[in-house]
Parts: structure tokens; C-alpha cells; sequence
């Protein structure tokens, strides 16, 4: 199996990434680290909690960066997660506590502990690993693999113009990841607007125990808000988060192109653009692959039933 660490700010489609990543039979979680971003770093911790409860999963919940690197927090996003970061749904007592410790160290001790065999799946702000690379300047050529929810290669952003929320919450910490070295595939908004959830979908799932309660009530809300904001995501939902762990079991999932990749931290239009250098070479070899391409039949069909929420995937 593949060791990973899973960094989060849950967040709906957080909670769906986390699900599909406790119950893969070839992902083993080492951990979960949480920050800010979706809601504050207390609610995403809680809300990681409660999904590692009723995924019956005893695996550490190591609680991180309530900011960004160098910049206030610019605050939740209540209107795409609800105040409670799971779309207002009723939640369930939340009897687990987190690990104590922080995510940055959590993160330099673990892969310290495997070194050239972790995988990091990152779908938050990158702020916890950033921190973890400043702490240790010795820690990137011993990750294996990094996963990276987060950019907009050749699309438009979901924040700005140009810039998605994980790397526009952070560009710092994002620039700084990235140009670390690390092997690692992006998985932006190029291939997770092709991975849709549909109203139909969601309105199969079965609701008859309190995790497919919870995760029918809070992706009706995200398919809500998906409908307000354009005409486009009419009667589907992006599944950013959970894509990002497919792709660490499956890298085949995608395509993927590799580019010299840099993200914007000074424009003023352009403050955390993901710029790919995609001209034509020569370049100096890189270790960011940019995932360009979905097959998103074979996604839908693993995430579907991966879940057990939907009785005829
Ligand atoms: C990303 O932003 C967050 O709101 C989601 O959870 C996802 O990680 C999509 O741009
Ligand atoms: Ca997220």
C-alpha cells in the first residue's frame, strides 16, 4: 500500500477526499493535518474529526496553520461550506480529540520516518507544508510523491480571474512548495471541473445512516451554491478535493504534461496565478506534472462506489 498524509481545511468536498481516502484499499493514512481555508483551523479540525469517526478510521487528526505563511487570513467561505464548513447539515456529536502537536511538525517527523516513501496529498492551502520545509530545509528529497489540489493551468481561476482558492489563499507557501523540488502532479481546476458530481447522483444516494446523512445534506448544499454562482454548474458539482487522492492511487486517472510552474505572489490582478511555462522547450527538466486530462468515467465509477453511499453506481 502507499503511505500518505492527507492535509485538509474540510470543507464539503474535503470531507468526500477524506472518506475516499480512509476507505481505499491501496492508500494507507498516516494522518491528517488541518488548516484554515474553507472555515477557521478549530471548525476544519473538528469537521476532519467527525469524518474519521464515522469512517470508524483511527488515524491521527494533527492540527495546523490558523494563517497564512506571511498574510492575514482573508476568512471562510461560508457561502461555498456553510458556517459549520459541512453546508449547515446537522452534525453529530464529535467525541474524538486531535492529536496534539502541530501539522508542519507532524508532517517533517513522519516523513523523517519513511523517508522516499511518503506520499503528501494536499488539498488545502499549502501552509502547513510550506512550514514544514522552512522548519527542515533537508525534508523535500525525501517525499516521495506530492498531490496538490490546487491552480488553473490553461483555465480560469475559481477565486479570481486567474487564481484558485488553494493557491490564492496562500501564494507564498504555494510558490515555496512548489519550486521545492518535490515530484509532483497538480491537480487543478483543468481536470476537477471535469469531475462531476450530478444533482441526479447526489439525490441517489441512500440517507438511512448517519454518514449518508451527513455527506447527502452537505453536498445538496454544494450543489446550491455551484447553481448561484453560474449557469454552468447548473446541476452538478466539481469534486475537487477526492480527485486529488484517486489520482494518488491512480495516476493514470490523468494526463498529465510536465512545465516549469511558478505561482504569482506580486500582480494585482494576478496575485496567486499558476504560471505554466509552456512554450516550446528546451526546459530544464521539471518536477511538477500538470494534469491536463481526465477519464472521468473511470473516476466517477471508483469514487461512486468507493463511497458506498450510492446503491447502484
Ligand atoms: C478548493 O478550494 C476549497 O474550497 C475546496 O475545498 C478545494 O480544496 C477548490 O478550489
Ligand atoms: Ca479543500
Amino acid at each position: 500500500t502507499i503511505p500518505v498524509i492527507l492535509d485538509v481545511d474540510t470543507g464539503i468536498d474535503d470531507a468526500w477526499a477524506i472518506w475516499s481516502a480512509l476507505r481505499s484499499p491501496v492508500l494507507t493514512v498516516l494522518g491528517i493535518t488541518t488548516g484554515y481555508g474553507n472555515a477557521d483551523v478549530e471548525t476544519t479540525t473538528r469537521n476532519t474529526l467527525l469524518i474519521t469517526e464515522l469512517a470508524n478510521a483511527d488515524v491521527p487528526v494533527v492540527p495546523g496553520a490558523a494563517k497564512p505563511l506571511w498574510t492575514p487570513w482573508e476568512g471562510p467561505v461560508p457561502d461555498f461550506h456553510g458556517h459549520n464548513g459541512l453546508g449547515d447539515a446537522e452534525l453529530p456529536p464529535v467525541f474524538r480529540k486531535p492529536t496534539p502537536g502541530d501539522a508542519a511538525q507532524f508532517i517533517r517527523e513522519t516523513v523523517r520516518a519513511h523517508p522516499g516513501h511518503m506520499t503528501i496529498i494536499t488539498v488545502a492551502r499549502l501552509t502547513n507544508l510550506a512550514r514544514a520545509l522552512l522548519y527542515d530545509p533537508e525534508l523535500a528529497p525525501m517525499i516521495r510523491q506530492l498531490v496538490v489540489m490546487g491552480g488553473a493551468a490553461f483555465c480560469p481561476g475559481n477565486v479570481t480571474p486567474v487564481a484558485e482558492a488553494n493557491i490564492w489563499g496562500d501564494p507564498e507557501a504555494a510558490q515555496l512548495v512548489l519550486s521545492a523540488g518535490i515530484p509532483t502532479i497538480l491537480v487543478g481546476l483543468d481536470v476537477t471541473h471535469q469531475a462531476r458530481l450530478t444533482r441526479d447522483m447526489v439525490e441517489g444516494m441512500r440517507r438511512n445512516d448517519p454518514a449518508s446523512q451527513l455527506f447527502y445534506q452537505a453536498t445538496r448544499f454544494y450543489l446550491e451554491a455551484y447553481r448561484r454562482i453560474s449557469p454552468v454548474f447548473e446541476d452538478w458539482c466539481p469534486i475537487h478535493d477526492a480527485l486529488a487522492v484517486f489520482v494518488a492511487e491512480d495516476p493514470g486517472l490523468v494526463q498529465t504534461e510536465r512545465y516549469p510552474v511558478a505561482i504569482e505572489t506580486t500582480g494585482r490582478l494576478t496575485r496567486g496565478m499558476t504560471v505554466v511555462d509552456s512554450r516550446s522547450g528546451p526546459y530544464p527538466p521539471s518536477p511538477v506534472e500538470v494534469a491536463v486530462g481526465l477519464d472521468e468515467p473511470r473516476f466517477l465509477n471508483a469514487f461512486l462506489s468507493r463511497s458506498g453511499f450510492f446503491p447502484n453506481p
